[in-house]
């Protein structure tokens, strides 16, 4: 069985779709996220609902994110950032895949659970699973109460408020701030430096009025789903923390449109997909101004070479070195968090898409909200 879809339950407050109005709420569900869990005294953030202490954290050896859909995709990308912040390994698999490969759980591995809706079967057999075997595992879940929040006994909510719309948008958004939250405290009673704990911490604060510049940018988003629209496929690249970035704008594009999207991570399209590069496949190149900037740059040159059409996500800054079809540029903010800025663009063009193409955009075809059942 799935939750049913309770279109008269919350208004619409005069946007045609939830999925729109979900969107244009990020800055608002993003300082929910936040509110009470910076601490500027120390450069560090609180998490309350954590109820692990600095000794028992120091303990954990590698942190392993379960999740499906969307709630795995932002998991990959939090563990990027546990990673890269905290340098603890980190790694984010399908909740599904983990429960039926008979997983060895390690004690000093912390377990994290990742789900909206706090009711995905798979994500809570693996719960139950990972406690069967005495492994710790805590929660990053947005309904307060939930079958998984209550499972896990402890973790973070993201108090992101009601998601309606099938697709998630602002708590995906919700979740990767949640591990940055986490990735700063376990990073900050490791090696992280006051400066770096304090970059971060302003750069969580800015986040709110960078998403809604992005926000003003829809015009020139619509534009360009316009010609995405009128292609049958379409690839997503990104390396490193842009990656999953891609993997969820591809899934986004698919969920709303039903166009065929393929995230791949850019250094793998010369083993297969640039087989079917061509002018009938455009590429969304997601690329940081970071340190793999270049390495993306090749990336375009390899594509267009194949004449593909080519839409960059990228950040303000010099003009690209390579033409493309397109291009959406956001404000910058720290290296760690910038792949997160590049994701609201794509939730914008997968809805566009999907509004020039007629969809049923808060309701899929064949999709569920939540999925209780294997
Ligand atoms: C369904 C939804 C997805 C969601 C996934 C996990 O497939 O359509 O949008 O990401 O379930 O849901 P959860 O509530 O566990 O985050």
């Amino acid at each position: 069985s799935t939750i049913p879809f309770t279109d008269e339950s919350f208004d619409k407050e005069g946007y045609s779709h939830y999925m729109r109005k979900e969107i244009a709420e990020q800055p608002e569900s993003i300082r929910r996220t936040l509110s009470g869990r910076l601490d500027t005294r120390f450069q560090t953030t609180h998490i309350g609902g954590l109820e692990m202490a600095a000794r028992e954290l120091l303990e954990i050896r590698r942190v392993k994110i379960l999740g499906c859909g969307s709630a795995y995709i932002a998991g990959s990308f939090g563990a990027h950032l546990i990673e890269q912040m905290a340098r603890v390994p980190a790694h984010a698999e399908p909740a599904s895949e983990f429960r039926y490969r008979n997983p060895v759980i390690e004690q000093d591995t912390l377990y994290i659970a990742v789900s909206q809706s706090g009711e995905t079967f798979d994500t809570l057999a693996a719960v139950q699973e990972v406690k069967r075997k005495g492994g710790r595992v805590l929660g990053i879940v947005n309904v307060v109460g939930s079958t998984i929040a209550r499972e896990c006994g402890r973790g973070i909510y993201l108090h992101s408020g009601p998601e309606i719309a099938v697709v998630s948008t602002k708590t995906f958004t919700s979740t990767v701030v949640a591990f940055a939250l986490l990735a700063i405290h376990l990073g900050r009673i490791r090696d992280m430096s006051t400066a770096h704990g304090s970059r971060l911490l302003k750069a969580l604060e800015a986040l709110p009025s960078q998403v809604e510049e992005i926000l003003a940018m829809e015009p020139q988003i619509a534009e360009l789903a316009k010609e995405l629209a009128a292609h049958d496929s379409a690839y997503f690249v990104g390396r490193a923390a842009g990656y999953p970035v891609a993997m969820e704008g591809a899934l986004k594009l698919k969920e709303v449109s039903y166009i065929h999207a393929e995230a791949y991570p850019a250094s793998e399209l010369k083993h297969g997909p640039l087989a079917l590069i061509s002018p009938d496949t455009p590429t969304v190149v997601i690329m940081p101004r970071d340190d793999l900037f270049p390495k993306n740059v090749s990336t375009l040159e390899e594509i267009r070479a194949r004449s593909g059409p080519l839409y960059a996500i990228t950040h303000r800054g010099d003009p690209l070195p390579v033409p493309v079809n397109g291009i959406l540029e956001v404000p910058k903010s720290e290296p760690e968090l910038d792949p997160l800025l590049l994701n609201i663009p794509l939730q914008l063009l997968a809805y566009h898409v999907a509004l020039a193409k007629d969809r049923n955009i808060d309701q899929p075809r064949n999709l569920a909200k939540s999925v209780t059942v294997e």
